[in-house]
């Protein structure tokens, strides 16, 4: 899928050559979640109301329909040219900026941007602490963060580690541990527990955790429609909250 890059210890994950719309988005097997995660950034916005708004690896600018009806200004940063240029062929309103760059170094001025928004990225990120950082210094204060957890710990994956418990026991502790999951060389799941005690060491105050994606299963989805099953995961999202077991937690912290 992707490919690594740069010898140093922060690896960057290179979308180069990848259409990751057409391979990953348009593949039809995946409008649950697209549509999920839309309705999810609506709500957070909704509440949130910021004016200015920066999507840290924004790829081809897929949740920019969503964010864009918030605030007067965008700005959509990404590592991968042809994500961006694809992003840039869409139909982006005057205040929308595109800046070619990477998460751990964003050339972006200190204090710019009422909301950080960054979906799907984390899977990429080696040094989590390192992108929080960076965040924060270009956040305004009070300005939030919305991170979403690739959740290493979520149910299925503690169904499928359970067998092994008394074969490997270090496989399901590990699940609970601050490790990162790695998954392949540039993939990577994280314990939201750990990535919350990250961020507050970061200084940043956890406003409000969403699980999200309860029904990522072929079964369910090849049997209800997206609309159907977002409509289900909203209220979900509404009772569940607090138990980190979706595939998918999203962060909403103060700065
Ligand atoms: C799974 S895609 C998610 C894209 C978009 N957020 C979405 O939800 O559709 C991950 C994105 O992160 C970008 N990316 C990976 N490493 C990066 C880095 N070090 N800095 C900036 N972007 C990076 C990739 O180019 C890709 O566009």
């Amino acid at each position: 899928m992707t490919n690594t890059s740069s010898s140093n210890k922060r690896k960057i994950s290179d979308y180069k050559g990848y259409d990751y719309k057409k391979d990953f988005w348009d593949s039809g097997t995946r409008e649950y979640e697209n549509l999920c995660e839309h309705k999810t950034i609506q709500k957070i916005l909704t509440k949130l109301k910021p004016t200015s708004i920066t999507d840290i690896g924004c790829g081809f600018g897929r949740l920019y329909p969503t964010y864009s009806q918030f605030g007067t200004s965008w700005i959509l940063l990404d590592y991968a040219h042809h994500l961006l240029k694809q992003a840039s062929e869409s139909n982006l309103k005057p205040n929308t900026t595109l800046i070619s760059g990477s998460f751990y170094d964003i050339p972006i001025a200190k204090e710019t941007t009422d909301c950080v928004l960054s979906i799907r990225t984390m899977h990429h990120m080696i040094d989590p602490e390192r992108f929080f950082q960076e965040a924060w210094k270009i956040l305004n204060y009070n300005g939030h963060l919305i991170v979403e957890i690739p959740n290493k710990r979520h149910i299925k994956n503690i169904i499928k580690t359970l067998p092994k418990l008394f074969t490997n026991p270090s496989l399901f502790f590990d699940l609970f541990s601050d490790k990162r999951l790695k998954l392949n060389d540039s993939f990577y799941n994280f314990n939201p527990t750990s990535i919350i005690k990250l961020l507050k060491k970061n200084n940043f105050k956890i406003e409000k955790t969403i699980n999200t994606s309860f029904f990522r299963s072929a079964f369910l989805k090849k049997r209800i429609n997206p609309q159907k099953l977002t409509q289900l995961d909203m209220i979900g999202q509404s009772f569940f909250s607090w138990i980190f077991l979706t595939p998918s937690v999203y962060v909403i912290c103060k700065k």
